[in-house]
C-alpha cells in the first residue's frame, strides 16, 4: 500500500527534505510520497489533526514547530526527550512517537570520515535549538569540554548548564569575547550567520592546523566561515553533511531499511 510522508514547518517551500526522500523512494522502487506541508505558528493542533485524518505514515518537523510538537506526541524516543525537540514522527495507526535525528545526524560526518571527539576541547557558536542537539551529541561522544559562544550571553549561559547536566565540562561567553583559538580542536557555527552570506562569524586567525571546523548552515554550501577555515588548512565539514545524516536516520526509522546514502547525496547537491 502507498505510503504518505511530509515536512511541516513554516516557511517551507525552500525545504530540501522532499528532494532527499523523494530521491531514496525511486531508488529502493517505495510506492511512496514526500510532501512539504506548510503550518503556521499557532496551528500546530490543527495541522497536526488533519495529518492524522489523511493517515500520514511519519513526517519531519522544523522551524518554528520542533519544541511545541512535543505536546502532541504520545511516546517519545529518548534523544526526543534528551534534548526537548522533535524532528521526526511516526504515526502508527494515530499514536505519534517523536524522535531527534539532530544528533545522530550532526555526529554521522565524524563517523564517516573517522573523526574522534572523545577528549577534545569544543567551541560552540550559538545557542539556539540546533545547538541543544549539537551539545548532546558531544556528551554522548564524550568530548572533554565544551565552550558555548553567543551573541544572548544568557542563552550561552543557559546551554552550558545543560551541557553540565549531561556530563560536559562547559561555560558560556559573550560571542563578541571569542579570540583566541589555539586551544580548540573542534569549531562549530551553530548560528544562523552565513544564510544570507554574512562574513564569518568570528575571526579564524588563529586556529591551529588540522582544527575540524563544522558549519551546520546549508544554504550556500560554501558560507565565508568554511571559505576561511579552508584557507587556514582546517578540516572541514559542511552543513549538507548534517542534513543528510538526519534525513538518513529518519528514513531508517520509518521504512527499517538502509537508506540509499549516495541517492540522497546526489538528490541534495544537485538541488543546491
Ligand atoms: N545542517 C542541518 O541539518 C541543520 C539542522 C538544524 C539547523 N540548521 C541551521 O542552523 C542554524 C540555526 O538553527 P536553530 O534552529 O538553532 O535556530 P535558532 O534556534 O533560531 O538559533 C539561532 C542562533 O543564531 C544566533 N544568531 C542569529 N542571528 C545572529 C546574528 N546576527 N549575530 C549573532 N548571532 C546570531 C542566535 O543568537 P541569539 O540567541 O543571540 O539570538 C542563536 O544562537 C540555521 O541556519 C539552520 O538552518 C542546520
Amino acid at each position: 500500500m502507498s505510503k504518505t510522508f511530509a515536512v511541516i514547518g513554516d516557511p517551507i517551500d525552500h525545504s530540501l527534505s522532499p528532494n532527499i526522500h523523494s530521491a531514496a523512494f525511486r531508488e529502493l522502487n517505495l510506492d511512496c510520497s514526500y510532501i512539504a506541508y506548510r503550518i503556521p505558528k499557532g496551528e500546530l493542533k490543527d495541522g497536526i489533526e488533519g495529518l492524522k485524518k489523511i493517515k500520514i505514515d511519519g513526517f519531519n518537523v522544523t522551524i518554528p514547530h520542533k519544541v511545541e510538537m512535543m505536546k502532541y506526541l504520545d511516546k517519545m524516543d529518548e534523544s526526543c526527550s534528551l534534548i526537548g525537540a522533535v524532528n521526526t514522527v511516526t504515526n502508527d495507526h494515530g499514536v505519534l512517537k517523536g524522535y531527534n535525528t539532530d544528533m545522530d545526524g550532526f555526529l554521522d560526518p565524524f563517523n564517516k570520515k573517522k573523526l574522534r571527539i572523545n577528549e577534545k576541547k569544543i567551541l560552540l557558536l550559538g545557542a539556539g535549538g540546533a545547538a541543544r542537539a549539537i551539545v548532546a551529541a558531544f556528551a554522548k561522544k564524550n568530548a572533554k569540554q565544551i565552550t558555548i559562544a553567543n551573541r544572548t550571553l544568557e542563552k550561552a549561559n543557559n546551554l552550558a548548564q545543560f551541557s553540565k547536566t549531561i556530563g560536559l565540562d562547559a561555560n558560556g561567553i559573550d560571542i563578541s569575547n571569542v579570540d583566541k583559538l589555539e586551544g580548540y580542536d573542534i569549531i562549530v557555527n551553530a548560528t544562523s550567520i552565513g544564510l544570507k552570506n554574512e562574513s564569518s562569524p568570528i575571526s579564524l586567525d588563529s586556529i591551529k592546523p588540522n582544527t575540524i571546523v563544522y558549519d551546520i548552515v546549508y544554504m550556500p554550501m560554501n558560507t565565508d566561515f568554511l571559505k576561511t577555515a579552508k584557507e587556514k588548512g582546517a578540516t572541514i565539514i559542511y552543513g549538507y553533511e548534517m542534513l543528510l545524516g538526519q534525513a538518513v536516520r529518519a528514513f531508517e526509522i520509518w521504512h527499517g531499511v538502509e537508506a540509499p546514502y549516495n541517492a540522497m547525496k546526489k538528490a541534495l547537491l544537485g538541488g543546491v
